[in-house]
């Protein structure tokens, strides 16, 4: 009888989770002893009132590595530790089930399972391999923000997708004299911003490792049309916050969803400098799920292969409650536990942001 392998994707969708569950059919497929079957949308598949999985074939799977989004598609809404439940008069409630899913998984007589997801998800994951569920997780964000793997799927992706979109944003700025502020994605991490301000030549850069200051932002943007008409244009980090502020956010009413959902500063920034003394016209885009969905970028489906390929070896090693882990250019991995401890943020001395300073990219301190 075959070892049956369980894989799920949890949280946000990204550009290359078709890739991985790709990646990890075929290396089950190339060994001959596994077979894999893919759960709905994250745990639900199994936690449901219906039971949701499938046994994946080459029908599902064929050419899905180009495929964005997720053929399991995918919830941030269940978290089996912290479970949504209604209550009769409407209001929600949660309810810790993480022990009720280990023994159903147990039951379907699965012998590994494949956590594909962000850090939430693979707290999930440790907190079932702490209740007995030999798991493996694969770490995937746009935001880039996983501790202990140099680099995540999707990252690339939307960091190449904010770029160009910035690029037509230039051409406008400058044909209309404008300051053009782009948002983009990233949670508390700067690291989609930083990456699109120096690919795409900004002058201003706002990120959330680097609080900012509204004045030097007004004498710099005023200083750009010194000479009569210039042009500005800025990346502005979903999670940037002023010097003694507070990010620009509300906590999701979504029930089960833990998360505060950023977005929306350049519209309060923009008011902001024009109130403040700041005299070209402003003008604000947020780009918003376009940077995760749609076509992953060929670096993206390289990375997300490598990682299905390497969750399928750690099984097959029986290393469970580790992650796979990208370090120093090579496939690794690192136990859940220490994938979990931090939260990898942009560090004020990282080279680039010296490059982009010495590109004389702001940062607005
Ligand atoms: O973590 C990925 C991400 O796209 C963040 O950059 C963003 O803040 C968040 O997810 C948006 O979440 P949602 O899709 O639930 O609105």
């Amino acid at each position: 009888m075959k070892k049956k392998i369980l894989v799920l994707t949890g949280g946000g969708d990204c550009p290359g989770l078709n890739a991985v569950i790709r990646g990890l059919y075929k290396a089950c497929k190339s060994d001959g002893r596994y077979e894999l079957w893919g759960s709905k949308e994250a745990f639900n598949g199994v936690m449901g009132e219906e039971l949701d999985i499938v046994r994946l074939t080459r029908r599902h799977v064929g050419g899905i590595h180009a495929k964005g989004g997720t053929i399991l598609q995918t919830t941030n809404r269940g978290n089996p530790c912290a479970y949504p439940v209604q209550l009769k008069d409407g209001t929600w409630t949660t309810k810790d089930r993480s022990k009720e899913l280990v023994q159903r998984i147990k039951k379907l007589g699965f012998y590994a399972v494949v956590n594909i997801g962000g850090d939430g998800s693979q707290t999930i994951s440790q907190a079932l391999y702490e209740k007995g569920l030999p798991i493996i997780g694969v770490p995937k964000t746009i935001d880039n923000d996983l501790y202990a793997t140099d680099m995540t799927f999707g990252f690339n992706t939307a960091v190449q997708v904010a770029t160009d979109c910035f690029d037509k944003l230039v051409t406008t700025a400058e044909s209309h004299h404008r300051v053009m502020m782009m948002e983009v994605m990233g949670r508390d991490a700067g690291w989609i911003a930083l990456h699109t301000a120096i690919a795409g030549g900004a002058e201003i850069c706002l990120i959330p490792e680097i609080p900012f200051n509204l004045k030097k932002i007004i004498r710099q943007i005023n200083s750009r049309y010194k000479k009569g008409k210039g042009f500005v244009n800025m990346v502005v980090s979903e999670g940037a916050k002023p010097q003694g502020g507070t990010t620009f956010g509300a906590r999701s009413k979504d029930a089960g969803d833990p998360h505060v959902k950023l977005g929306g500063i350049v519209n309060q920034l923009r008011c902001e400098l024009e109130e403040n003394g700041c005299r070209p016209q402003i003008r604000g885009t947020i780009l918003g799920h376009i940077q995760r969905g749609g076509t992953p970028s060929a670096f993206d489906r390289v990375l997300a292969s490598a990682m299905g390929v390497k969750a399928f070896e750690l099984i097959e090693k029986e290393e469970f409650g580790k992650m796979v882990a990208y370090v120093n250019n090579k496939m690794t991995s690192v136990t859940l536990k220490k994938a979990i401890s931090k939260y990898k943020v942009l560090d004020p001395d990282h080279y680039l942001i010296n490059t982009a300073r010495s590109l004389g990219i702001s940062f607005g301190d």
